[in-house]
């Protein structure tokens, strides 16, 4: 596994991140605009996870760090009520102007405009993989926040097995290695209960093996 890994923490900042990601935001949607088609396993956590949603009663789920919007899409398609929000205004445009019928809004998984237990569901795919592990209790005490009791949480991550977490020079903007185990302990700290995990191998042109970690947020 080629993880290029050091532990010490960078400086890595919110506008730092902005900036890369606004800087490659077409690139990004290019490249991976049709990923899910590539990726079953993905596909089948994120069908796990609205079936989740829908039965607990269908709320409003948010695509945190959303990207171009097409994992949004893929979830509106398995007829969850969805909208995304991201750090990066280039990522917001690009979504709104593929997917028109969708909400997007620009900002920060560290404060979410949203009242407390308004949703049924967070995805957070590949996006908190940017923020200082220090930071992280922050995060997901936000997302804890916004979820109604019984609400799911899913996350997509580079999957490391070492207990702490790795930072690595990711292609945009420097990013964490995370093992299952220490990220399910660390969201558990929250106020959630584990529901499910996944690790697949890596397919051609990753740089290792790939997590989901699914979460209810505890009543
Ligand atoms: C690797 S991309 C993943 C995009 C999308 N979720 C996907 O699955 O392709 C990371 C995204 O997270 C966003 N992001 C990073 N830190 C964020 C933060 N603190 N708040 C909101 N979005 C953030 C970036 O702007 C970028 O669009």
């Amino acid at each position: 596994m080629n993880k290029c890994a050091v532990h010490k923490i960078s400086g890595v900042t919110e506008p730092s991140t902005r900036a890369a990601y606004d800087s490659v935001a077409s690139l990004y949607a290019e490249l991976f605009g049709n990923v899910l088609d590539t990726l079953p396993l993905e596909r089948a956590l994120l069908a796990a996870f609205a079936d989740l949603v829908r039965a607990g009663g269908n709320g409003q789920v948010a695509d945190v760090g959303c990207g171009p919007g097409h994992v949004t899409a893929h979830l509106r398609g398995l007829g969850l009520d969805v909208f995304g929000t991201d750090l990066s205004p280039e990522m917001i445009a690009i979504a709104r102007r593929a997917h028109p019928d969708l909400r997007f809004d620009v900002g920060s998984m560290t404060a979410l405009d949203l009242a407390d237990g308004v949703l049924g569901g967070v995805l957070a795919n590949y996006s908190f993989i940017h923020t200082p592990p220090a930071q992280l209790p922050a995060v997901f005490a936000e997302f804890a926040r916004v979820l109604a009791p019984g609400g799911h949480l899913l996350l997509g991550f580079f999957a490391g097995d070492d207990p702490e977490p790795l930072e690595f020079d990711h292609k945009v903007a420097p990013a964490y290695w995370w093992s299952p185990e220490s990220l399910a302990n660390l969201v558990g700290q929250a106020g959630f209960v584990e529901v499910a995990r996944l690790v697949r191998a890596a397919n051609e042109g990753e740089r290792g093996p790939q997590g989901q970690l699914l979460m209810r947020r505890q009543a």
